[in-house]
């Protein structure tokens, strides 16, 4: 996607240096974080530098590239085990970390020069599935939608074009007129600094709204679709997305709003039956309890917004139950958020 007419990607890799968008200083200041080693990468991924899970997966294969040409004399395998152990800590509910670590380990059996063309690919893919799941899920959005979104699943988080936010994109390029309810997505706030920044970039007419004023809207009768991202869909449709999805997606049912989710098959986790064995990240509790922001003196500043001794509880995404997902849009089509239907999309191959 175009930053200030430039084309970018969220995270690419030149020779063995990976760069990202640094997410942490968006939206106040654009600026690319470059990480030379596996162990930076690794860190990126924790600290959020990089984030969503699309290009948490990029970073992942990235990093397994940067431990093939750090391994001096031992044996590829065993030495990508090792690697695959520490980037797998880095963090515990988007699949896709997991899924390209594996990927790469699993080239490497066949040769050295493959491991390396599976972690491009991974990235690769990642972009044009985002591209796919746009061109599937626009239909979707007719002229005049109010459609509402939680946390930041565009291009920011799938390496390009992205999940929830691609098929937006599609519609608006297509002429039609819709208008986004960005939820803020406390405590990180993805939607009211990355989202909107990506709505701002392509003059998409959007409002950020509170995160607990999402019921509201759909009870106003301005919310005509929403659609999410995911970070783990299990085998039966459960997904787990970005804290408060949950909330939404059971008010959308009552209202009878369609709800849908936009993920690459490569969310998919088919190593897990249901939402209730999907791990879910703790983060700190500081990100509840401070926030940062820009000073009108143009000074980026971090202050406590919480009762001084008091402590906090931040679980960083919920489980979703497949009963109140209307669909899920991936880059191979629309499927019903059950057994059978995320079968098809593996030939029914599991
Ligand atoms: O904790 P994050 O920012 O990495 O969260 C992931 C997400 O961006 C969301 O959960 C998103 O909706 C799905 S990722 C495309």
């Amino acid at each position: 996607m175009k930053v200030k007419n430039k084309n970018y990607r969220a995270i690419w890799i030149e020779h063995q240096t990976v760069f990202m968008i640094d997410q942490n200083k968006l939206p106040f200041e654009f600026k690319i974080f470059k990480s030379k080693n596996m162990q930076t990468t690794c860190m990126a991924i924790k600290t959020m530098i990089t984030r969503g899970a699309g290009s948490i997966g990029a970073a992942a294969g990235y990093a397994m590239l940067q431990a093939i040409y750090e391994n001096k004399n031992e044996d590829l395998y065993l030495y990508l085990v090792k690697a695959k152990n520490i980037i797998d800590k880095t963090r515990p509910t988007a699949v896709n970390l997991f899924y390209a670590t594996q990927r790469v380990l699993e080239a490497s059996k066949i040769s050295k020069e493959f491991a390396i063309s599976e972690a491009y690919a991974i990235a690769d893919e990642c972009a044009e599935h985002g591209r796919l799941i746009g061109e599937y899920g626009a239909d979707l959005i007719k002229d005049g939608f109010g459609v509402e979104t939680h946390c930041n699943a565009g291009w920011l988080a799938l390496v390009d074009y992205g999940s929830a936010l691609s098929p937006i994109y599609s519609a608006h390029n297509a002429g039609k007129n819709i208008f986004v309810y960005v939820d803020e997505t406390r405590p990180r706030s993805q939607g009211a600094r990355l989202t909107a920044w990506e709505l701002n970039q392509e003059n998409i007419p959007h409002a950020i709204i509170p995160d607990n004023a999402g019921a509201h809207y759909m009870a106003k009768g301005k919310i005509d679709l929403f659609i999410a991202g995911a970070d783990r869909i299990a085998k039966n449709g459960d997904v787990a997305n970005k804290i408060g999805t949950l909330e939404k997606a059971i008010a959308a049912k009552y209202y009878g709003i369609p709800f849908y989710i936009a993920a690459p098959s490569s969310t998919i986790d088919l190593n897990t039956e249901s939402g209730k064995s999907i791990p879910i990240e703790e983060r700190s509790a500081n990100e509840v309890l401070y926030y940062s922001g820009k000073l009108k003196s143009g000074k980026i500043e971090e202050m406590r917004i919480a009762s001084p001794g008091s402590g906090a509880l931040n679980p960083a995404f919920d489980v979703t139950p497949a009963e109140l997902i209307t669909g899920i849009i991936t880059e191979k089509g629309i499927v019903k958020a059950n057994k059978k239907e995320i079968k098809s999309l593996f030939n029914n191959d599991i």
